[in-house]
Protein backbone atom coordinates (compact mmCIF):
# COMPACT_ATOMS: atom_id res chain seq x y z
CA UNK A 1 0.00 0.00 0.00
CA UNK A 2 1.18 3.69 -0.43
CA UNK A 3 1.96 5.57 1.98
CA UNK A 4 0.33 9.25 2.73
CA UNK A 5 3.13 10.78 1.05
CA UNK A 6 3.27 8.88 -2.11
CA UNK A 7 -0.17 9.09 -2.93
CA UNK A 8 -2.47 12.13 -3.15
CA UNK A 9 -6.21 12.51 -4.17
CA UNK A 10 -8.31 15.43 -4.25
CA UNK A 11 -11.85 15.88 -6.02
CA UNK A 12 -13.14 18.95 -7.58
CA UNK A 13 -16.69 19.72 -8.12
CA UNK A 14 -17.42 21.46 -12.12
CA UNK A 15 -20.74 23.67 -11.87
CA UNK A 16 -22.64 24.43 -14.85
CA UNK A 17 -23.42 27.63 -16.55
CA UNK A 18 -26.53 29.30 -17.76
CA UNK A 19 -27.12 32.36 -19.59
CA UNK A 20 -29.58 34.51 -18.96
CA UNK A 21 -28.76 37.11 -21.01
CA UNK A 22 -26.83 36.60 -24.77
CA UNK A 23 -26.88 38.60 -26.97
CA UNK A 24 -23.96 38.57 -30.08
CA UNK A 25 -22.88 41.79 -31.00
CA UNK A 26 -19.93 41.50 -33.64
CA UNK A 27 -18.16 39.31 -36.08
CA UNK A 28 -14.38 39.70 -35.55
CA UNK A 29 -11.18 39.71 -37.75
CA UNK A 30 -9.98 35.75 -35.59
CA UNK A 31 -13.62 33.97 -36.49
CA UNK A 32 -14.84 34.67 -32.90
CA UNK A 33 -17.95 36.75 -31.88
CA UNK A 34 -17.90 39.55 -29.26
CA UNK A 35 -20.75 38.48 -27.00
CA UNK A 36 -22.67 40.01 -24.32
CA UNK A 37 -24.20 38.01 -21.68
CA UNK A 38 -25.31 37.13 -18.14
CA UNK A 39 -24.05 33.77 -16.93
CA UNK A 40 -24.76 32.30 -13.93
CA UNK A 41 -23.38 28.94 -12.59
CA UNK A 42 -25.99 26.58 -11.15
CA UNK A 43 -26.07 23.50 -8.61
CA UNK A 44 -25.40 20.92 -11.57
CA UNK A 45 -22.15 19.64 -11.73
CA UNK A 46 -19.75 17.23 -12.78
CA UNK A 47 -17.05 15.39 -10.16
CA UNK A 48 -13.44 15.48 -11.01
CA UNK A 49 -11.40 12.70 -8.66
CA UNK A 50 -7.40 13.55 -9.29
CA UNK A 51 -5.15 11.17 -7.72
CA UNK A 52 -1.50 12.06 -7.90
CA UNK A 53 0.67 8.99 -7.43
CA UNK A 54 3.93 10.06 -6.74
CA UNK A 55 7.49 8.46 -7.56
CA UNK A 56 6.09 8.05 -11.25
CA UNK A 57 7.15 9.18 -14.21
CA UNK A 58 4.08 12.40 -15.02
CA UNK A 59 1.59 10.88 -17.57
CA UNK A 60 -2.07 11.45 -17.58
CA UNK A 61 -4.67 9.13 -17.72
CA UNK A 62 -8.28 10.12 -18.10
CA UNK A 63 -11.53 7.94 -17.29
CA UNK A 64 -14.80 8.91 -17.64
CA UNK A 65 -18.14 7.57 -16.08
CA UNK A 66 -21.74 8.77 -16.80
CA UNK A 67 -21.48 9.23 -20.93
CA UNK A 68 -20.06 6.73 -22.95
CA UNK A 69 -20.04 8.98 -26.06
CA UNK A 70 -17.15 11.10 -24.52
CA UNK A 71 -13.63 10.24 -25.10
CA UNK A 72 -11.23 9.96 -23.16
CA UNK A 73 -8.77 11.08 -24.93
CA UNK A 74 -6.41 14.67 -25.86
CA UNK A 75 -9.44 16.00 -27.10
CA UNK A 76 -11.32 16.54 -23.85
CA UNK A 77 -11.09 19.46 -22.43
CA UNK A 78 -9.48 18.03 -18.87
CA UNK A 79 -6.81 16.61 -21.17
CA UNK A 80 -5.85 19.58 -22.71
CA UNK A 81 -5.99 21.84 -19.26
CA UNK A 82 -3.54 19.35 -17.79
CA UNK A 83 -1.39 19.73 -21.01
CA UNK A 84 -1.90 23.34 -20.75
CA UNK A 85 -0.79 23.65 -16.87
CA UNK A 86 2.08 21.54 -17.37
CA UNK A 87 3.76 23.94 -19.75
CA UNK A 88 4.01 26.60 -16.51
CA UNK A 89 4.27 24.46 -13.70
CA UNK A 90 5.28 21.04 -13.10
CA UNK A 91 3.05 17.86 -11.94
CA UNK A 92 5.16 15.54 -10.15
CA UNK A 93 3.98 12.13 -10.69
CA UNK A 94 1.57 10.02 -12.37
CA UNK A 95 -1.93 11.52 -13.03
CA UNK A 96 -5.19 9.29 -12.58
CA UNK A 97 -8.78 11.98 -13.31
CA UNK A 98 -11.69 10.28 -13.26
CA UNK A 99 -14.18 12.34 -14.16
CA UNK A 100 -18.03 11.82 -13.49
CA UNK A 101 -20.26 13.33 -15.91
CA UNK A 102 -23.79 14.25 -15.10
CA UNK A 103 -24.08 17.91 -17.32
CA UNK A 104 -25.23 17.21 -20.69
CA UNK A 105 -22.49 17.82 -23.80
CA UNK A 106 -23.11 20.35 -26.02
CA UNK A 107 -25.54 21.38 -24.53
CA UNK A 108 -25.42 25.20 -23.69
CA UNK A 109 -24.40 24.53 -20.03
CA UNK A 110 -20.50 25.03 -20.64
CA UNK A 111 -19.91 21.38 -18.92
CA UNK A 112 -16.88 20.94 -20.47
CA UNK A 113 -15.81 24.46 -19.95
CA UNK A 114 -15.87 23.73 -16.52
CA UNK A 115 -14.46 20.53 -16.42
CA UNK A 116 -11.48 22.70 -17.43
CA UNK A 117 -11.49 25.24 -15.19
CA UNK A 118 -11.75 22.91 -12.28
CA UNK A 119 -8.78 20.85 -13.69
CA UNK A 120 -6.61 23.83 -13.44
CA UNK A 121 -7.76 24.74 -10.36
CA UNK A 122 -7.43 21.21 -8.62
CA UNK A 123 -3.69 20.84 -10.44
CA UNK A 124 -2.78 24.13 -8.34
CA UNK A 125 -3.76 22.96 -5.58
CA UNK A 126 -2.40 19.48 -5.80
CA UNK A 127 1.03 21.12 -6.71
CA UNK A 128 0.44 24.07 -3.76
CA UNK A 129 -0.62 27.07 -5.76
CA UNK A 130 3.16 27.92 -7.67
CA UNK A 131 0.56 29.83 -10.26
CA UNK A 132 -1.41 33.31 -9.38
CA UNK A 133 -5.15 34.07 -10.37
CA UNK A 134 -3.89 35.93 -13.17
CA UNK A 135 -1.91 32.77 -14.85
CA UNK A 136 -4.45 30.73 -14.24
CA UNK A 137 -7.20 33.11 -16.37
CA UNK A 138 -4.60 33.03 -19.19
CA UNK A 139 -4.50 29.69 -19.66
CA UNK A 140 -8.59 29.61 -19.33
CA UNK A 141 -8.51 31.63 -21.97
CA UNK A 142 -6.26 29.38 -24.08
CA UNK A 143 -8.74 26.75 -23.65
CA UNK A 144 -12.34 28.07 -24.58
CA UNK A 145 -14.52 31.52 -24.18
CA UNK A 146 -16.33 29.91 -21.32
CA UNK A 147 -13.35 29.08 -19.46
CA UNK A 148 -12.35 31.84 -17.74
CA UNK A 149 -15.91 32.40 -16.31
CA UNK A 150 -16.32 29.09 -14.91
CA UNK A 151 -12.61 29.57 -13.02
CA UNK A 152 -14.55 32.04 -10.42
CA UNK A 153 -18.10 31.08 -11.12
CA UNK A 154 -20.83 33.12 -9.79
CA UNK A 155 -22.86 35.68 -11.27
CA UNK A 156 -21.29 37.73 -14.26
CA UNK A 157 -21.64 39.75 -16.90
CA UNK A 158 -19.10 38.81 -19.52
CA UNK A 159 -18.08 40.58 -23.06
CA UNK A 160 -15.37 39.75 -25.76
CA UNK A 161 -15.95 36.56 -26.25
CA UNK A 162 -17.16 35.86 -22.86
CA UNK A 163 -13.22 36.01 -21.19
CA UNK A 164 -13.90 40.13 -19.69
CA UNK A 165 -15.37 39.47 -16.74
CA UNK A 166 -17.55 42.12 -14.36
CA UNK A 167 -18.62 40.21 -11.26
CA UNK A 168 -22.13 40.64 -9.84
CA UNK A 169 -23.95 40.06 -6.74
CA UNK A 170 -24.98 36.14 -7.12
CA UNK A 171 -29.09 35.97 -7.43
CA UNK A 172 -30.79 33.73 -4.37
CA UNK A 173 -34.06 32.86 -4.04
CA UNK A 174 -34.87 31.35 -7.51
CA UNK A 175 -35.09 27.29 -8.14
CA UNK A 176 -34.14 26.09 -11.66
CA UNK A 177 -35.87 23.36 -14.32
CA UNK A 178 -33.52 22.68 -16.70
CA UNK A 179 -34.35 20.42 -19.57
CA UNK A 180 -31.84 18.93 -22.30
CA UNK A 181 -34.16 17.43 -24.94
CA UNK A 182 -31.03 15.37 -25.94
CA UNK A 183 -31.25 17.40 -29.74
CA UNK A 184 -27.63 18.20 -30.49
CA UNK A 185 -26.14 21.46 -31.41
CA UNK A 186 -22.96 22.28 -32.52
CA UNK A 187 -21.54 26.02 -31.24
CA UNK A 188 -19.88 26.80 -34.20
CA UNK A 189 -22.84 25.73 -36.60
CA UNK A 190 -25.11 28.26 -34.15
CA UNK A 191 -22.65 31.12 -34.35
CA UNK A 192 -23.07 30.28 -38.49
CA UNK A 193 -26.78 30.76 -38.01
CA UNK A 194 -26.81 33.90 -36.88
CA UNK A 195 -24.04 35.87 -39.11
CA UNK A 196 -26.25 34.37 -42.28
CA UNK A 197 -29.18 35.96 -40.78
CA UNK A 198 -29.83 39.65 -42.03
CA UNK A 199 -32.56 40.18 -38.87
CA UNK A 200 -30.09 43.29 -37.23
CA UNK A 201 -33.31 45.48 -36.64
CA UNK A 202 -33.78 42.63 -33.14
CA UNK A 203 -30.94 44.22 -31.86
CA UNK A 204 -31.56 46.25 -28.92
CA UNK A 205 -31.33 50.22 -28.43
CA UNK A 206 -28.58 50.47 -26.08
CA UNK A 207 -30.37 52.28 -23.41
CA UNK A 208 -33.32 49.19 -23.86
CA UNK A 209 -30.34 46.77 -23.27
CA UNK A 210 -28.80 48.78 -20.54
CA UNK A 211 -32.35 48.34 -18.71
CA UNK A 212 -32.54 44.53 -19.55
CA UNK A 213 -29.63 44.19 -17.83
CA UNK A 214 -29.79 45.87 -14.84
CA UNK A 215 -33.31 44.38 -14.34
CA UNK A 216 -32.07 40.94 -14.65
CA UNK A 217 -29.02 41.80 -12.66
CA UNK A 218 -31.46 42.80 -9.51
CA UNK A 219 -33.54 39.31 -10.19
CA UNK A 220 -36.25 40.57 -12.11
CA UNK A 221 -36.28 37.77 -14.09
CA UNK A 222 -39.24 38.69 -16.86
CA UNK A 223 -36.48 40.00 -19.55
CA UNK A 224 -34.19 36.78 -20.36
CA UNK A 225 -32.99 37.20 -23.80
CA UNK A 226 -31.20 34.59 -25.95
CA UNK A 227 -30.07 35.70 -29.36
CA UNK A 228 -29.75 32.09 -30.78
CA UNK A 229 -33.02 31.33 -29.78
CA UNK A 230 -34.59 31.97 -32.76
CA UNK A 231 -32.79 30.07 -35.14
CA UNK A 232 -31.88 27.12 -32.60
CA UNK A 233 -35.11 26.02 -31.02
CA UNK A 234 -37.34 26.03 -34.73
CA UNK A 235 -34.54 23.01 -35.49
CA UNK A 236 -34.77 21.57 -31.92
CA UNK A 237 -38.75 20.74 -31.98
CA UNK A 238 -38.20 18.79 -28.34
CA UNK A 239 -36.20 21.68 -26.76
CA UNK A 240 -39.12 24.01 -27.75
CA UNK A 241 -41.42 21.83 -26.18
CA UNK A 242 -39.42 21.73 -22.78
CA UNK A 243 -39.70 25.62 -22.85
CA UNK A 244 -43.39 26.20 -23.32
CA UNK A 245 -43.96 23.41 -20.90
CA UNK A 246 -42.07 25.00 -18.35
CA UNK A 247 -44.20 27.78 -18.55
CA UNK A 248 -47.67 25.99 -18.24
CA UNK A 249 -45.97 23.82 -15.30
CA UNK A 250 -45.61 27.32 -13.83
CA UNK A 251 -42.44 28.61 -14.35
CA UNK A 252 -42.76 32.37 -14.47
CA UNK A 253 -39.98 32.63 -16.88
CA UNK A 254 -38.03 30.24 -19.15
CA UNK A 255 -35.21 30.27 -21.63
CA UNK A 256 -32.23 28.38 -24.01
CA UNK A 257 -28.93 28.23 -22.48
CA UNK A 258 -26.14 29.03 -24.50
CA UNK A 259 -26.44 27.95 -28.10
CA UNK A 260 -28.48 25.46 -26.27
CA UNK A 261 -30.56 23.58 -26.96
CA UNK A 262 -31.29 22.93 -23.30
CA UNK A 263 -33.59 25.28 -21.75
CA UNK A 264 -34.27 25.78 -18.29
CA UNK A 265 -37.17 27.14 -16.37
CA UNK A 266 -36.77 29.73 -13.26
CA UNK A 267 -39.50 29.02 -10.20
CA UNK A 268 -40.28 31.47 -7.08
CA UNK A 269 -41.07 28.56 -5.31
CA UNK A 270 -38.98 25.10 -4.57
CA UNK A 271 -42.10 22.88 -4.89
CA UNK A 272 -43.49 24.30 -7.76
CA UNK A 273 -40.19 23.72 -8.78
CA UNK A 274 -39.99 19.99 -8.30
CA UNK A 275 -43.65 19.12 -9.06
CA UNK A 276 -42.95 20.56 -12.33
CA UNK A 277 -39.85 17.99 -12.93
CA UNK A 278 -41.53 15.14 -11.75
CA UNK A 279 -44.39 15.78 -14.07
CA UNK A 280 -41.66 16.44 -17.08
CA UNK A 281 -39.58 13.56 -16.40
CA UNK A 282 -42.20 11.30 -18.06
CA UNK A 283 -41.60 13.33 -21.81
CA UNK A 284 -37.71 13.98 -21.14
CA UNK A 285 -34.65 11.83 -20.03
CA UNK A 286 -32.85 14.92 -18.82
CA UNK A 287 -34.74 16.85 -16.13
CA UNK A 288 -32.83 18.70 -13.58
CA UNK A 289 -33.64 20.59 -10.30
CA UNK A 290 -31.20 23.34 -9.53
CA UNK A 291 -30.31 26.66 -8.49
CA UNK A 292 -27.90 29.69 -8.38
CA UNK A 293 -25.13 28.97 -6.66
CA UNK A 294 -21.81 31.86 -6.13
O1 LIG B 1 -14.20 29.14 -27.33
P1 LIG B 1 -14.89 27.87 -27.62
O2 LIG B 1 -13.91 26.77 -28.00
O3 LIG B 1 -15.85 27.43 -26.60
O4 LIG B 1 -15.75 28.16 -28.94
C1 LIG B 1 -16.29 27.15 -29.74
C2 LIG B 1 -16.67 27.77 -31.07
O5 LIG B 1 -17.76 28.67 -30.90
C3 LIG B 1 -15.57 28.59 -31.72
O6 LIG B 1 -14.75 27.79 -32.52
C4 LIG B 1 -16.34 29.60 -32.52
O7 LIG B 1 -16.78 29.01 -33.73
C5 LIG B 1 -17.58 29.83 -31.68
N1 LIG B 1 -17.50 31.02 -30.79
C6 LIG B 1 -17.56 32.30 -31.35
N2 LIG B 1 -17.52 33.39 -30.52
C7 LIG B 1 -17.42 33.25 -29.19
C8 LIG B 1 -17.39 31.96 -28.61
C9 LIG B 1 -17.42 30.87 -29.45
O8 LIG B 1 -17.64 32.45 -32.57
N3 LIG B 1 -17.41 34.33 -28.41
Amino acid sequence: MLGKERKMVLTEKAYAKINLYLDVVGKRPDGFHNLETLMHTVSLSDELTFELLKREPFSIELKIEGNDNLKADESNLVFRAVKEFVKHSHVDGKLIITLKKNIPVEAGLGGGSADAAATLRALNRLSKFPLDETKLYEMAEKLGSDVPFCLKGGFALCRGRGEKITPLSPLKNLHLVIINSGERVSTPDAFKLIDQSKNSELQASPNEKYNVLSSITEGEMNALFNAFEQYILPTCPRAKKAKEELILCGAYSALMSGSGPTVFGIFDDFVKAENAAKKLQSDFDKVFVSGFID
